[in-house]
């Protein structure tokens, strides 16, 4: 049986995440709002094909990345979106993001996506935003089942989402188009439950 692990306080239950999203901070990272003046620093870090080539390609310029910020605002003021920039501690440039969206109207299923700038890749700063993110999304937004696609030839996004504790739920035949080509992809879940489970088995609270 599993111990009762601590509610969220209500208050951060009730935190109108839609009108702007609070700073979550990690030993590594800081997850922040994504602002219009991290088009450019965003722009450096994920426009590289290394990091851009399992994933649908992002905007091909800063003043792209400009206009798709102002959509995820709209689309957070909406409801339906949550686009935190990652940043090293002691520094404010966005070196990465994290995104999820709703995938029903009320934010109980949602799918996420993440880049990290190249530099940063192996150095645990993905996996400390990771734990800021998940803490975010089903404490507070309150979402249940969190999916995540990770092309079969990704082998640094399936084994950061592997290591997340994530559920390998099958393969998605054939369901990313890149680069002239029809890629599968590997269906990633984690469950609120999961969650859970997973943060009393790190706080060695688990009674077998
Ligand atoms: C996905 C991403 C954010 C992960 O960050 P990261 O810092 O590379 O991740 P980590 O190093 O913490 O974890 C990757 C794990 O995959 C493992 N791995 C599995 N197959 C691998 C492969 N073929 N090549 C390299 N690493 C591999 C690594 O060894 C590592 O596990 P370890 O820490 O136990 O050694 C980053 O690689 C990225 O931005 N990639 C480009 C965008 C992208 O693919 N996004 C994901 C879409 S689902």
């Amino acid at each position: 049986m599993l111990p009762t692990v601590a509610a969220p306080a209500a208050e951060q239950v009730g935190h109108d995440w839609r009108s702007g999203l609070p700073s979550l901070t990690g030993a590594l990272v800081t997850l922040r709002d994504v602002r219009l003046t991290d088009a450019p620093s965003l722009f450096t870090a994920l426009a590289s094909h290394q990091v851009s080539g399992f994933i649908s390609p992002p905007p091909a310029s800063a003043e792209g990345f400009e206009k798709f910020i102002a959509w995820t605002q709209r689309m957070r003021g909406a409801g339906q979106n949550i686009s935190f920039a990652v940043t090293p501690r002691g520094s404010d440039t966005a070196i990465g993001l994290y995104q999820v969206r709703s995938l029903d109207p009320g934010f109980a299923t949602a799918e996420w996506g993440f880049a990290i700038a190249s530099e940063f890749w192996g150095t645990g700063v993905f996996f400390d935003g990771a734990q800021l993110l998940l803490d975010f999304v089903f404490d507070v937004v309150g979402v249940y089942r969190l999916e995540a696609r990770a092309s079969v030839r990704n082998g640094r996004g399936n084994g950061a989402l592997e290591k997340l504790g994530a559920v390998n739920e099958g393969v998605l035949r054939r369901s990313l188009f890149r680069n002239g080509e029809h890629l599968d992809q590997v269906l990633w879940t984690i469950l609120a439950d999961d969650r859970r489970e997973a943060r009393a088995v790190l706080s060695g609270r688990v009674i077998h």
